[in-house]
C-alpha cells in the first residue's frame, strides 16, 4: 500500500518535471492581443496559441471572452483547411490541441486586406452609408498594419511606392482574396449567415529560391462580420465591441452551424439565437 502511494507520487513528480521541461523549452516569439506565437517543433514552423482576450476600437476596449480561444482555434482550422482544399495556399498545417495549431512561419506583409460585401463599421461611417446596405459589388480595401498609427487606410500606390509589397505580390493577394470571398460567402450562406466583411493577412513563404504568397493569421469571428441571414443578429466580435452581450454564445453558434462544435448528445443546450429554416435541416 505504502509502496504504491510512493510510486504514484514519484510518477507525478516525473510527469510535472517533464511538463515543466517541455513548457520552458518553448520560446515565445510574439505576444499579440488575441494570439501568442511560439517556436514550432521544426524550423520554419510556429505554434499559434489562441487566447480568450478580446480588444476593440483600436485596443481602447479590452476584455476576455471565456472560451473564445478554443472556438477560434477550431473555426480557423476549419476554414483554412477548406481553403487549402480549394487551392488557396495557407499557413495552416494542423491543430495540435484545444488552443494551439501548427503553422508555417511566414514573413508577414504589413497590410490588412479587407473585403466589404455589406456596409458596416468604419466603412459605413466613413462614407455615410447606412449599416446593412448591400454593396453593388464586393469592395477590397487596404490598411497598413500599424497600431500606433491606428492602422490607416492605404491604396495600392502606397503599397508599391513604399515597397510593402510588389505588384506581383499585390496581384497574388488580390486573386487569393477574391477566391476566399467567393468561397466563404457561399459557405456561410449555406448555414444561414451573411458574410458582411472580413480582414485577411498574407505572408511570404520561401521554399529555397521560390517564394509563394500564402494566407496567414486567422479566419474567425474576430476578423469577420457575420450576421444571421434572417434576423441580422450579429454573431461576431461586434457583440463585444458594441457591448451586446452573449459574445461566447455567438462564437459557439457559428461553430455549431459549421458542424464543428462537439455535440454533447442528449439534450442540446438551448441556443440564445433564433434558428433560421436553413439551420433546422
Ligand atoms: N504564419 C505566420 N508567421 C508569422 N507571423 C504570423 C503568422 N500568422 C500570423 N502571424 C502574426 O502573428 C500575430 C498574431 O497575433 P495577434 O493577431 O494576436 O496580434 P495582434 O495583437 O492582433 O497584432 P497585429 O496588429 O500584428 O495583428 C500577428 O502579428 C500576425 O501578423
Ligand atoms: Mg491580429
Amino acid at each position: 500500500m505504502f509502496g504504491l502511494r510512493f510510486a504514484a507520487r514519484r510518477l507525478r513528480t516525473n510527469w510535472l518535471r517533464n511538463m515543466n521541461f517541455r513548457m520552458s523549452r518553448r520560446r515565445r516569439i510574439f505576444e499579440g492581443q488575441a494570439k501568442d506565437l511560439f517556436e514550432g517543433p521544426e524550423p520554419g514552423t510556429l505554434v499559434q496559441y489562441f487566447k480568450d482576450d478580446a480588444s476593440a476600437h483600436n485596443s481602447l476596449k479590452k476584455g476576455t471572452v471565456t472560451g473564445k480561444g478554443v472556438l477560434n482555434n477550431r473555426i480557423s482550422e476549419y476554414l483554412m483547411s477548406k481553403l487549402n482544399d480549394i487551392g488557396v495556399p495557407t499557413h495552416f498545417m494542423r491543430r495540435l490541441n484545444m488552443r494551439e495549431q501548427l503553422i508555417r512561419q511566414v514573413e508577414i506583409i504589413p497590410i490588412r486586406v479587407v473585403v466589404r460585401n455589406v456596409a458596416a463599421g468604419t466603412f459605413a461611417k466613413r462614407l455615410g452609408i447606412p449599416e446593412g446596405t448591400q454593396l453593388p459589388r464586393s469592395i477590397v480595401e487596404f490598411f497598413l498594419k500599424n497600431d500606433e498609427l491606428n492602422n490607416p487606410m492605404i491604396t495600392e500606390e502606397h503599397i508599391t511606392a513604399f515597397g510593402w509589397a510588389n505588384p506581383y505580390e499585390l496581384d497574388e493577394m488580390m486573386a487569393h482574396t477574391l477566391r476566399v470571398n467567393d468561397y466563404m460567402t457561399g459557405l456561410f450562406l449555406g448555414i444561414g449567415v451573411r458574410l458582411v466583411d472580413f480582414r485577411l493577412e498574407f505572408g511570404r513563404l520561401w521554399d529555397q529560391d521560390e517564394m509563394r504568397i500564402v494566407l496567414a493569421d486567422e479566419i474567425t469571428p474576430d476578423n469577420c462580420r457575420l450576421w444571421d441571414i434572417k434576423t441580422n443578429e450579429k454573431l461576431d466580435l461586434d457583440r463585444f465591441s458594441e457591448g451586446l452581450g452573449k459574445v461566447e454564445e455567438a462564437y459557439q453558434e457559428i461553430a455549431r452551424r459549421l458542424g464543428i462544435l462537439p455535440e454533447t448528445g442528449g439534450d442540446p443546450s438551448p441556443t440564445p439565437f433564433k434558428r433560421t429554416a436553413i439551420n433546422e435541416r
